[in-house]
């Protein structure tokens, strides 16, 4: 299996609820590494750039609204397969479909505000990664 790197955020929900600690031990626990990782408040600008492909749902006001109202954490995991590795340990978006055990079952309790994000794709993470590291910020 190739080794392969995912962006995540720990979302503005997941920061102000005290669990930067508990989903990075997650990630660790699990063979991510973590290649670069930064602490930011996106702005309303930055938050509809990131989520650009969702500019026709009727959720991207609220979500952008959602994503600049506080500081997000922003990492690069590496590790085999780390993209759905990352994406298994997320769980499903809607929480209540989320398997248990699982970051968003476990801590998320709005299909919004759900802790983290994770790439979906290659093409996605390489996009995302790019968004928020330049090759200076990686190691
Ligand atoms: P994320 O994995 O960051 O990708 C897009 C985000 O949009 C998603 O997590 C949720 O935060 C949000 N989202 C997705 N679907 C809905 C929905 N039906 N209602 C509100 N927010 C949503």
């Amino acid at each position: 299996m190739a080794i392969k790197q995912t962006l995540s955020m720990i979302k503005p929900d997941g920061v102000k609820r005290g669990l930067i600690g508990e989903v990075i031990g997650r990630f660790e626990k699990n063979g991510l590494k973590i290649k670069a990782m930064k602490m930011l408040h996106l702005t309303k600008a930055q938050a509809q750039q990131f989520y650009a492909v969702h500019q026709e749902r009727p959720f991207y006001g609220s979500l952008t609204e959602f994503m600049s109202s506080g500081p997000i954490v922003a990492l690069i995991l590496e590790g085999e397969n780390a993209i759905q590795v990352n994406r298994d340990l997320m769980g499903a978006t809607d929480y209540r479909q989320a398997a248990a055990g699982t970051i968003r079952a476990d801590f998320a309790r709005d299909i919004e505000a759900n802790i983290v994000h994770g790439s979906d794709a290659a093409e996605t993470a390489k996009t995302e990664i790019a968004f928020f590291f330049n090759e200076l910020e990686k190691v």
